[in-house]
C-alpha cells in the first residue's frame, strides 16, 4: 500500500513553538525521509471558520500566515503538497455522507470537541458545524487515502473518530476507504508544550505563545518572563523543576552539544536539574541559556521567512497548484465512495438495465 501523509493546521494565527515542536519540525523531517510517497498539508481553513463564521477576515489574512510559518520551516513544495481546504469542494461531499455514520451522543464524547466547547464559552449554543468538525476532518484524512497523520496530542482524539468512521464505511459499503494511524513525536513534552505563563497550551487568547515569526528581542524577553517555580526566590534555594517551564522547554530543546556551546559547566540536563533542585543555580542563568537554545533553532527559520515574504505572489501560487493537486487525489477518492454507497446512478449501467427489466416484464 502507498504511504501516505496528510495534516495541517487551522489558519486563526500564525504558528508558534507549540506548533513547531509539536507538528511541523516533524512534518518536515518526514518529507526529508523519503519515506512517503504523498505528503498533503493541509490549511485548514473551512475547520477555522466552524467557530469564526463572523471572523472570516481573520482566517482569509492566516491562510498566508500559516503558508509562510510551514514554508520557513522548511516543507518544500516539490516534496509536499500545501493546499487550503476550502478549495476542495470534494470534501465538503465527503463530509456529508460520514455524517450519517456518526451519532450525536458519540460527538458529544470527542474529548477534544468537549475541551473546545468550554474553552469558547459554547456550552449553550455551539454551532453545529463546531460540532461536526470531526466528521469533517475525518473527510480530510480519508480523502487523501492518508495511512499516517502526524499530530499533537491534543488530535488523537481525531483520529480515533476517523478510524471508526472508516471501519463503519467499509463495514456497509465494502472495502473502500484506508484507515489512518496517528503518529504523535517521540520526545512527550514536544507534543504538549505549555505557555510562557506555564498553562496548558500555548494559545493566542491567552497571549502566552512565542511565535514562529517573533524577533530575536522578543523570543528573549518572553524567555526571561518564563514561569518558573514561584517558590525559588534566592537562588541558593532549592528550586523545582515540575511544572517548571523553562526545564520543561529545555526538555523540549536542550541537547547535550548546546552545553558545549553555550554552558560549560554542565555536561548534561540531569547535571543541571540536579543543581538547581540542590538550590544555587538561578533563573536568570537557566533562561539565558534557554534563550540561546531557543535563538539557535529559531533564527534559520525566521531567514527562510523573510526571504519567502518577499515574493508573495508566489506563495498564492505555491497554494493554488497544491490544491488543483490535492483536489484530483480527493475527487479520485470521491468517485470511488459514490461508486460504494451507489448513487453513482448515471454510470451504473447494471441499475438501469434492472430497472428497464423490471418495467418489461410488467407489459
Ligand atoms: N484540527 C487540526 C488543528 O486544530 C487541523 C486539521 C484539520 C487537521 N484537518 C486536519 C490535522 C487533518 C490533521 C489532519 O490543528
Amino acid at each position: 500500500m502507498e504511504k501516505v501523509i496528510l495534516t495541517g493546521d487551522r489558519p486563526t494565527g500564525r504558528l508558534h513553538v507549540g506548533h513547531y515542536a509539536g507538528a511541523v519540525k516533524r512534518r518536515v523531517e518526514i518529507q526529508d525521509s523519503g519515506e512517503y510517497q504523498k505528503i498533503f498539508i493541509i490549511i485548514a481553513d473551512a475547520q477555522a471558520l466552524t467557530d469564526n463564521a463572523d471572523n472570516h477576515e481573520k482566517v482569509r489574512q492566516n491562510i498566508l500566515e500559516v503558508a509562510l510559518d510551514n514554508l520557513a520551516c522548511g516543507l518544500d513544495p516539490m516534496k509536499s503538497t500545501l493546499f487550503v481546504q476550502t478549495q476542495i469542494p470534494e470534501l465538503t461531499e465527503l463530509a456529508f455522507y460520514y455524517m450519517n455514520l456518526v451519532t450525536v451522543s458519540r460527538l458529544q464524547r470527542n474529548p477534544t470537541v468537549k475541551a473546545e466547547i468550554q474553552l469558547r464559552n459554547f456550552e449553550a449554543s455551539i454551532p453545529v458545524g463546531f460540532f461536526t468538525y470531526p466528521i469533517s476532518q475525518a473527510a480530510d484524512i480519508t480523502a487523501f487515502k492518508a495511512t499516517m497523520v502526524p499530530v499533537g496530542e491534543d488530535q488523537l482524539p481525531m483520529i480515533e473518530q476517523t478510524r471508526e468512521i472508516v471501519r463503519k464505511f467499509n463495514a456497509i459499503y465494502g472495502e473502500t476507504l484506508a484507515e489512518p494511524e496517528a503518529q504523535l513525536v517521540e520526545n512527550e513534552t514536544c507534543s504538549r508544550l505549555p505557555g510562557i505563563d506555564g498553562k496548558a497550551k500555548m494559545s493566542k487568547s491567552l497571549n502566552n505563545c512565542i511565535y514562529l515569526a517573533d524577533s530575536p528581542e522578543e523570543i528573549k524577553s518572553k524567555v526571561m518572563s518564563m514561569y518558573t517555580d514561584p517558590d525559588h526566590l534566592k537562588v541558593s534555594d532549592p528550586g523545582n523543576i515540575e511544572g517548571n517551564t523553562v526545564f520543561t522547554y529545555l526538555d523540549a530543546f536542550c541537547k547535550e552539544e548546546h552545553f558545549s556551546r553555550y554552558l560549560k559547566e554542565y555536561s548534561n540536563l540531569q547535571e543541571m536539574k540536579e543543581h538547581y533542585k540542590r538550590g544555587g543555580l538561578g533563573d536568570v542563568k537557566i533562561k539565558k541559556f534557554l534563550n540561546e537554545i531557543l535563538q539557535e533553532e529559531l533564527e534559520p527559520i525566521r531567514r527562510k521567512r523573510k526571504e519567502y515574504e518577499k515574493d508573495i505572489f508566489a506563495i498564492y501560487e505555491i497554494l493554488k497548484e497544491g490544491s488543483i493537486k490535492a483536489r484530483e487525489e480527493a475527487a479520485d477518492t470521491l468517485d470511488k465512495v459514490r461508486a460504494a454507497v451507489k448513487i453513482n446512478y448515471f454510470d451504473d449501467l447494471d441499475l438501469i438495465i434492472k430497472q428497464q427489466a423490471k418495467y418489461r416484464n410488467l407489459s
